[in-house]
């Protein structure tokens, strides 16, 4: 909105009634309109910025919005840090613009670390060592994508903040939407001139990251938090699938991102059978193992485990499905399983896992469901010849996430020119 052409034209002090007056002073003599942050609520021109100037409107509802804000800041025993975290996440989900530079700003002088405030300006999400501020932002994003709160979102804020402090979060919330709907919609000129306004970053400046170092940590995560993906985090991670390689460019797949929690639901009730077999059946080949190796690999079915477990609370599992008649399988007269179909679908796969480690999402490609196709099929509704080859179950982690992989080293298992000869010795092995 141009300052020339407002929604509302700025009120001046010399237009405003006694109400009005009432308002402008209030704002004014409240601790926003001290010091230097004085510049945030006062134009040079001495009119509003923010939703002050819209409320002037109807002043004495403005009055009490005012005294809502200010009681918001100095009368709740949430800290300071989780409330302006959850500012952020609505001025972030609202895209606007005065709110987030003006919070960014308090969010920093109440130590907030700059990188937590790239990763929600990113629309993902930070990890911080404060129970309550990582429980002020699960709930602020829980409530913003989802317009509503998972009871155990509600049980572990309530044990990180306390019911008071949870439900001034809440609250804090349901405010921040309120201004920044007024500031949507009659978009009131920024502050005077030399206060840049820095919106949170698009989704397109999302931060990078290495290919390498990608490619190097992309472990299975099985271990995700129910909070929801934000709508443009699915469609950057899906669309990176959309820009795999296919044989003949044919793009032979779809996939199906599930978040209806009744059919993740039904396919965790059929994984869950699934697993429980495969699992007995590993847990029984590796009990002879030295503990050494047993180990590792018990971890690993512990993980799997929570997986087959909780898979119906995973944001979203994408089901990857394929057309069999769009496949040139070379391979398929060769008396041994044929794998080159494949070999059109799991470029995608890989592509959305990695484009997941990339946002900070938790993933693990599984293949258990395929078994169970028929039935797959009908929860999905699924037309025949399209069949399923893989499922991803995607979300935010719990832990650390993806991290250092354990895989044979480059030196075992490239070879030079003819099958067998190493291409690397293995004193390389600690070079880039
Ligand atoms: C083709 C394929 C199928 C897989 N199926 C499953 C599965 O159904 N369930 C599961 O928990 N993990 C599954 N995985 C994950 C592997 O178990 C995992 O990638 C492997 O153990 C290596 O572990 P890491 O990725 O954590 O290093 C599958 C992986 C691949 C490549």
């Amino acid at each position: 909105m141009s300052a020339d052409d407002p929604r509302l034209v700025p009120l001046l002090p010399k237009q405003l009634d006694q109400a009005q007056r009432r308002l402008y002073d209030a704002v004014l003599a409240s601790p926003r309109g001290q010091g230097r942050a004085r510049r945030m609520v006062l134009r040079d021109d001495e009119t509003l910025t923010g939703p002050f100037d819209a409320w002037l409107r109807t002043p004495v509802v403005g009055e009490h919005l005012e005294r809502v804000g200010m009681a918001l800041r100095t009368d709740t025993v949430l800290p300071a840090a989780a409330r302006e975290i959850a500012v952020l996440v609505v001025a972030r989900a609202w895209s606007a613009d005065f709110e987030w530079w003006v919070h960014g700003i308090v969010a920093r002088a109440e130590g907030v670390p700059e990188a937590a405030i790239e990763t929600i300006g990113q629309g993902r999400r930070p990890a911080f060592d404060d129970p309550a501020w990582q429980a002020a932002h699960d709930v602020a994003a829980e409530l913003v994508q989802r317009r509503s709160l998972a009871r155990n979102t509600l049980e572990g804020a309530r044990e990180a903040l306390g019911e008071r402090a949870l439900v001034e979060v809440v609250t804090q919330v349901g405010f921040y939407q309120l201004v920044s709907g007024i500031l949507e919609s009659f978009q009131p000129p920024g502050p005077s001139a030399d206060l840049p306004v820095v919106g949170p970053p698009s989704a397109t400046d999302a931060a990078g990251i290495d290919l390498y170092e990608a490619a190097s940590t992309t472990r299975a995560v099985r271990r995700l938090r129910p909070d929801p993906i934000p709508e443009d985090v699915l469609q950057r991670v899906l669309r990176a699938a959309s820009w795999a390689p296919s044989g003949g460019n044919l793009q032979p797949w779809h996939v199906i991102a599930v978040r209806d929690p009744a059919r993740k639901q039904a396919l965790a009730e059929l994984y869950r059978e699934l697993w429980s077999d495969y699992a007995a059946q590993r847990r029984n080949l590796i009990a002879p193992l030295p503990e050494a190796l047993r180990e590792p690999a018990e971890r690993t079915l512990r993980a799997g485990d929570h997986l087959a477990t909780h898979l119906g609370e995973a944001p979203v599992i994408n089901a990857f499905c394929f057309h069999p008649e769009r496949l040139h399988i070379t391979d398929a007269g060769l008396g041994r399983p044929s794998v080159v179909g494949g070999a059109s679908l799991y470029p995608a796969v890989q592509n959305l896992l990695l484009a997941c480690r990339a946002e900070g999402l938790g993933c693990v490609l599984t293949t258990l469901l395929c078994e169970r196709e028929t039935e797959v099929r009908k929860i999905l509704e699924i037309p025949e010849p399209w069949a399923t080859c893989a499922f991803v179950p995607i979300g935010w982690p719990v832990g650390t996430g993806h991290g250092p992989l354990s895989r044979r080293p480059v030196e075992q298992v490239a070879f030079a020119d003819r099958f067998g000869d190493a291409l690397f010795s293995s004193e390389s092995e600690d070079s880039p």
